[in-house]
């Protein structure tokens, strides 16, 4: 295990330190197209839909979740919402691969664990061939049944995956080694910002999936504005934040926010890491659908799993510096957990995108009209327009 995070002997990243000052002077550059629309079709189209999925899901890397969701060498665990039964297996050394859950022999399922389970090597239950957690297939009973098999060929199907910055990306549709998608983009642009964060040291505390009856892109808007968040979360956040007071840049597909919290930047040393994320809240949307927030003391990292045009599982991930050692550190966990996940995320964003759905079902509304603070929306729809043209 990784000693704990501690904020302290960390520094900000420069373009963190950038955006912060940004908002501190009021220089965020500001887009000069004050109103724009997105086409509800976008959000309602079935066709469109599975577009998407070929050309976003099953054709670029996307976030599975944190490295700390499988912290310990020799562990195991599945994940499904991905649209292929994927099992994620860190071995003895620490190296994590992902293959297809599946056995080699007649296709069973291998696994069946939602949380990580310390296991030396994975049996199937119909005949027990046994693999390895690199996959390889060990052990084969009755082997003589099976003349001429060659064991080496015969190891579990993997998809390529890789791990950066604290969090884990894979292209679950496609194969390692055969067909692995560029994943320059993906891991490499903010990587040093998830360092800076403690992503990969930090302890997972808490996780949970959300059903939620909305387009998986009405999620994302959610966080790609700060407009609402004096209305929508007036009985929870708001009074943490000021109104609209934001800054923003674009890294590659991806998208990098600040927005100011109450209490001013003005006398803040911009390099003083505690003192900078207590006043300011640092957002990442990474393209396509995956939602980090970094709030004074922990992170929220959010991954987006599109299962039809009007449903997404969300996971939200809830990180923090080390594992709750007294009572009243679990509480203040808890109460974190209950007001970000339970309540902002939860009731609220997520709410608000489920309206958005039967809104826009209903046919009321031809186009979105987007003003001024709600552009990084316009950006983030740009980018999967370019996607989904190539
Ligand atoms: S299907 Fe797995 S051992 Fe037969
Ligand atoms: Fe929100």
């Amino acid at each position: 295990m990784n000693a704990p995070f501690d904020p302290a002997r960390s520094a900000p990243t420069d373009a963190q330190i950038r955006l912060a000052a940004q908002c501190r002077d009021g220089t965020a550059p500001r887009d000069s197209r004050d109103i724009s629309t997105v086409p509800a079709s976008v959000y309602t189209d079935a066709g469109r839909f599975l577009l998407e999925q070929a050309k976003l899901f099953h054709a670029l890397p996307v976030v599975i979740g944190p490295s700390v969701m499988l912290p310990q060498p020799g562990t195991a665990m599945t994940q499904d919402g991905f649209g292929a039964p994927l099992l994620l297996m860190r071995d003895a050394r620490g190296v994590l691969r992902i293959f297809l859950n599946a056995c080699r022999h007649r296709g069973t399922r291998l696994v069946d664990a939602p949380e990580p389970t310390e296991t030396p090597m994975v049996i199937c239950p119909y005949h027990a061939w046994s693999y390895g957690l690199d996959g390889q297939l060990k052990g084969v009973p009755r082997p003589e049944t099976f003349p001429g098999l060659q064991k080496p060929a015969m190891g579990l199907v993997e998809i390529p995956a890789r791990e950066a910055g604290g969090l884990i990306w894979a292209a679950p549709h496609r194969k390692a080694g055969i067909d692995a998608p560029d994943f320059t983009l993906a891991v490499g642009p903010l990587a040093a910002d998830f360092d800076a964060l403690g992503l990969g040291a930090m302890h997972l505390y808490a996780r949970r999936t959300h059903k939620v009856a909305s387009n998986w892109k009405l999620i994302m808007d959610a966080f790609l504005e700060s407009y609402h968040v004096q209305r929508l979360h007036r009985n929870s956040i708001a009074r943490f934040f000021e109104d609209g007071v934001t800054a923003g840049d674009v890294v590659g597909p991806h998208m990098r926010s600040a927005v100011a919290r109450v209490g001013g930047l003005d006398g803040v040393d911009l390099a003083d890491w505690p003192a900078l994320r207590r006043i300011v809240t640092y957002a990442y949307q990474l393209f396509p659908a995956t939602v980090l927030v970094a709030s004074p003391d922990y992170v929220n990292l959010m991954v987006l799993m599109p299962q039809a045009v009007g449903e997404t599982l969300v996971e939200d991930f809830m990180l923090i510096p080390e594992a709750p050692t007294d009572e009243k550190a679990k509480a203040h966990w808890a109460k974190s957990w209950a007001l970000l996940d339970g309540m902002v995320f939860g009731t609220e964003d997520f709410g608000a995108a489920q309206a958005g759905q039967r809104g826009l079902a209903s046919g009321a509304i031809a186009d979105l009209t987007l003003g001024s603070l709600e552009q990084g929306i316009r950006r983030f729809h740009e980018t999967v327009e370019a996607q989904l043209a190539r």
